[in-house]
């Protein structure tokens, strides 16, 4: 980190301003390389500003709110937002506090405000951090806690509201020995197989990354294809493939996978995570209804509102209002027919989404048997390693939630479901 830690307090502001005020998403911010003017340490600074401020924002306001008599601009409510998770999370009063005095000096628009950003910090750095761990886990904006309360209930609410406070772990799919690879890295194998590391640092330098042993994947996205039991040799359809993680999973098992994403840049990461893991898959650049073939089994990882993975992405629920999900979700019904459309009788459909919402998973489910004279649900199909039996949904599908293995750390919301060809 640069002498004053400045820069990267600058460029949290930035991205604070633009996820709040433009609706950006953070991975939009860095695809467009607004951090890579910043040396590695500052980016990576910056980046965790960012993100433990929005998973806390809530809980910032609220402290922020007693030493304010007006709301300041964004810009300005955002430089104290960062000072104010900083100072709670332990960070020297002295060092933070002058940094952000000094980023607030140096704007063209707001420096004035010095005296403002001084003191307002000075009273929460004297509060200090209790006054932040007595208030309660940041709840989710209102088009989405609506939404999901309506569907999970208060307890189960407040479980996932905290999931996505804690934060998540670095989870790996190992490509042929979970064991070996948690050994290397430090981690625990968790019921299902994937490999958790609690305290990662730049993954690109951990053990087995080059050699391509393992891949980053949520375990709970690493059960959708547990399901579907690819075998060696089946042709596999993977729809919606991109960055790629399922592929793997698919063409390490030896089946003969075909992996389809609409995104060229999106296809490039495949291709990139397949030469660095030495695994097979054709690549096909083109949107998933206009695939023909037929095919052993499929898997449809369908676009969806993410909101499942909002422990990783706390951008997503400030940035997003929920009015795109509308189209996701008559695009996912499409993109289920289509699917049918190319597997033979007696093949199998894995359809999943990383949604909380059940639009986007049960429901899709229940309108995909009523379309489908042909279609059954087999939860059979779901008693893999590590699935809990109370996961399982009357239609017959498995729901996912952040809060399961919260004692180990969670896992990011999931909808899965094995439907099978009469
Ligand atoms: C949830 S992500 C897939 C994650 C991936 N299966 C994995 O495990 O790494 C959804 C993907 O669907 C792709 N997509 C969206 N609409 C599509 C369409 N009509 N046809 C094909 N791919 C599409 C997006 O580019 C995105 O990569």
């Amino acid at each position: 980190m640069s002498d004053t830690g400045v820069q990267a307090r600058r460029s949290a502001v930035y991205m604070l301003d633009q996820v709040l005020g433009e609706g950006k998403l953070m991975s939009e911010l860095l695809g467009a390389g607004v951090l890579d003017r910043l040396p590695p340490d500052d980016r990576a600074r910056a980046q965790r500003l960012a993100m433990d401020t929005l998973r806390g924002l809530e809980r910032a306001d609220r402290l922020l709110q007693k030493h304010l008599s007006r709301n300041p601009d964004l810009t300005v409510r955002n430089v104290l937002r960062v000072g104010t998770v900083e100072l709670c999370q332990g960070g020297a009063a002295h060092g933070v506090v002058n940094a952000m005095v000094t980023l607030i000096g140096g704007h063209s628009r707001y420096g004035h405000l010095k005296g403002l950003v001084n003191a307002v910090l000075r009273k929460i750095a004297s509060e200090g951090p209790e006054a932040w761990t007595a208030l309660r886990a940041p709840r989710l904006p209102k088009w989405l806690r609506v939404p999901l309360l309506q569907a999970w209930g208060s307890d189960a609410m407040a479980a996932m509201e905290a999931a996505h406070f804690a934060g998540a772990p670095l989870d790996l799919t190992a490509k042929t020995d979970p064991a070996a690879v948690a050994l290397a890295v430090g981690g625990t194998v968790l019921p299902n197989g994937s490999v958790r590391v609690t305290d990662a640092g730049q993954v690109s330098a951990m053990p087995g990354f080059e050699a391509g042993d393992w891949w980053v994947q949520d375990a709970a996205a690493a059960f959708p294809v547990q399901v579907l039991a690819p075998q060696k040799g089946e042709r596999i359809l993977d729809l919606c493939a991109a960055p790629g993680g399922k592929t793997m999973q698919l063409a390490a098992a030896g089946a003969d996978v075909t992996a389809v994403d609409s995104s060229p840049p999106r296809m490039g990461r495949v291709t990139e995570n397949l030469a660095r893991t030495k695994l097979a898959a054709k690549t096909v650049i083109k949107d998933a209804r206009a695939i023909t073939g037929t095919f052993d089994a499929i898997l449809l990882d369908a676009p969806c509102s993410a909101t499942g993975t909002i422990r990783r992405h706390p951008d997503l629920p400030h940035a997003k209002d929920g009015s795109e999900f509308a189209d996701l979700i008559g695009l996912q019904a499409e993109l289920i027919d289509h699917a049918w459309s190319l597997l033979k009788p007696g093949g199998r459909l894995v359809f999943c989404t990383c949604s909380l919402l059940p639009d986007e998973g049960e429901v899709q489910v229940d309108e995909a048997l009523e379309r489908h004279g042909d279609m059954t649900a087999d939860p059979t199909a779901l008693q893999v390693p590590g699935m809990d039996s109370g996961w399982i949904t009357s239609e017959g599908g498995a729901r996912l939630r952040p809060d399961y293995w919260a004692d180990r750390g969670g896992m990011d919301g999931f909808y899965i479901a094995c439907l099978r060809k009469s």
